[in-house]
């Protein structure tokens, strides 16, 4: 039995107390994997940005919004995690500034400017050691190329390629790529998707 440290949802990134920078993120796939992680005897340590969904019952569940409150979490667990699913559409960019009162409108145009997130499943894999880490990727166009890209980029054991279409659907599909072969999954419901690739990797790996 290993423990792994899942990352689900998207992130939101305050511009001011009431507006927010995210994305279309739905949390289905990184639950469906947590579910599919319990169902094979496995410890969820669930770091999830904002979601609709109900954590699975028995996950550790950390509820967080920003990609650095996310970063924070990860670090603070993953000592104690024998291997990491970063499934989170983690925001790319963040205001400079969150400003603490609701900012007023202009008449014509706004700047808002932006910083670049910590890259949270990178940092973590770069002092992975033994443990396994898993990254999806989701691509519109050279899919297979940006995704072993990002592979050998982030130190990753296996990415998940998907397109935009899979963003909120239920029903999807993913090709899974190791540095020796790829193996493509689907198209199925998310929880069938998620229990196909936990069984893919789990036979493919030590844990
Ligand atoms: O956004 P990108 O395509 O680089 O994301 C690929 C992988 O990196 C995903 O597994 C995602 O969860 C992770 N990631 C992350 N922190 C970021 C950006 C992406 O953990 N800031």
């Amino acid at each position: 039995m290993a423990r792994f440290l899942v990352t689900a949802g998207p992130t939101r990134e305050a511009i001011d107390p009431v507006r927010y920078l995210s994305n279309r993120s739905s949390g289905k796939m990184g639950y469906a994997i947590c579910d599919a992680l319990i169902a094979s005897g496995h410890q969820v340590v669930l770091v999830s940005g904002p979601t609709s969904l109900t954590a699975p019952a028995s996950v550790e569940f950390v509820a967080v919004e920003s990609a650095l409150e996310m970063l924070d979490a990860c670090q603070q667990h993953w000592s104690r995690c024998d291997a990491m699913f970063a499934v989170a559409a983690v925001s790319d960019y963040r205001p400079a500034s969150t400003h603490e009162q609701k900012m007023k409108r202009v008449e014509d145009s706004l700047s808002l400017e932006l910083v670049a997130n910590p890259d949270i499943v990178k940092l973590l894999a770069a002092d992975k050691g033994q443990r396994l880490v898993i990254g999806f990727a989701l691509e519109s166009e050279n899919g297979l190329q940006h995704a072993r890209g990002k592979m050998v980029s982030k130190n990753l054991d296996f990415v998940c390629l998907n397109t935009p279409q899979a963003q909120g659907a239920d029903v999807s599909e993913l090709t899974l790529i190791s540095d020796t072969a790829q193996w493509l999954l689907g198209p199925c419901s998310k929880p069938s998707l998620a229990t196909k690739l936990v069984e893919a990797i789990l036979e493919n790996s030590n844990v």
